[in-house]
């Protein structure tokens, strides 16, 4: 079921968005070459709690840490730790969401240390322009597979795949609600182009784009997400509210 969000709601989940924007700037400023994930975790939750939130993922189906990290070829939900040491090249994606007021919003980046490769900065480049296409579909009378598709033409031009195991989602007084947002159109049903988007539906946009080909396992921790060929993956998540006149972000990041 899809739970509609008033002005007032909205809001409130502006200001949830507001804290992950302020963990997610204090984490670019901290990752550079000899930083663990595992310090960087506990600076974003130092951050969170300092301003009255909580970090949304710490025990959401048991996820034992604040952010979800995901190191180069590895695609989301990396659990951070002490043995996780960034080094120039690398490209890592932070992964956060908050919980203030009643309401979530959960946001991502991927970053380069330094000099990356020009395949790993393509790689940046296309993911993030494809989350930026689809939220230019966000419009209600649009149906949601129009985002779904323009995230998906996108990456595929460019030579990209777009993970199939993971989607984004709805998102409000719960971390995950209808509906899902896949980052393709799904081949199979009788789905058409999705459902109708209306005002004030919160969802949470988040393409996982690879260097090779789409598909995924995990790590023995359980949690962490690699491609099975080993090549480089990107992660870009942004909380948007859909209006009367079109996508809202919320969780804009106000600088670069
Ligand atoms: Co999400």
């Amino acid at each position: 079921m899809i739970f509609l969000k008033s002005e007032e709601e909205i809001e409130r989940i502006r200001s949830a968005s507001h804290v992950v924007v302020e963990v997610l700037n204090r984490l670019k400023e901290e990752v550079k070459p000899g930083v663990s994930t595992w310090e960087l975790d506990k600076i974003a939750e130092e951050v969170a709690l300092s301003k009255g939130a909580k970090p949304a993922f710490k025990g959401y189906r048991d996820y034992p840490a604040s952010v979800c990290f995901a190191i180069n070829n590895e695609v989301v939900h990396g659990i951070p730790s002490k043995k996780k040491v960034l080094k120039e090249g690398d490209i890592v994606s932070l992964d956060f969401g908050a919980y203030f007021d009643g309401f979530y919003s959960d946001s991502a980046i991927t970053i380069p240390l330094g000099k990356v490769s020009p395949l790993a900065e393509k790689l940046l480049h296309v993911t993030r322009n494809s989350l930026y296409k689809g939220i230019d579909k966000a419009y209600p009378s649009n149906r949601l597979f129009d985002i779904s598709q323009a995230i998906q033409d996108h990456v595929e031009q460019e030579g990209f795949s777009v993970v199939k195991a993971f989607v984004g989602h709805g998102i409000g007084r719960n971390l995950h609600e209808d509906p899902q947002v896949p980052n393709f159109v799904p081949e199979n049903g009788n789905w058409g182009k999705g459902i109708r988007l209306k005002p004030g539906m919160v969802i949470a946009i988040e393409p996982m784009v690879n260097v090779g080909r789409p598909d995924i396992r995990i790590l023995s921790d359980g949690w962490t997400a690699v491609t099975v060929d080993g090549t480089l993956s990107a992660h870009f998540e942004h909380t948007v509210a859909i209006t009367e006149n079109g996508p809202v972000i919320l969780t804009e990041e106000g600088r670069e």
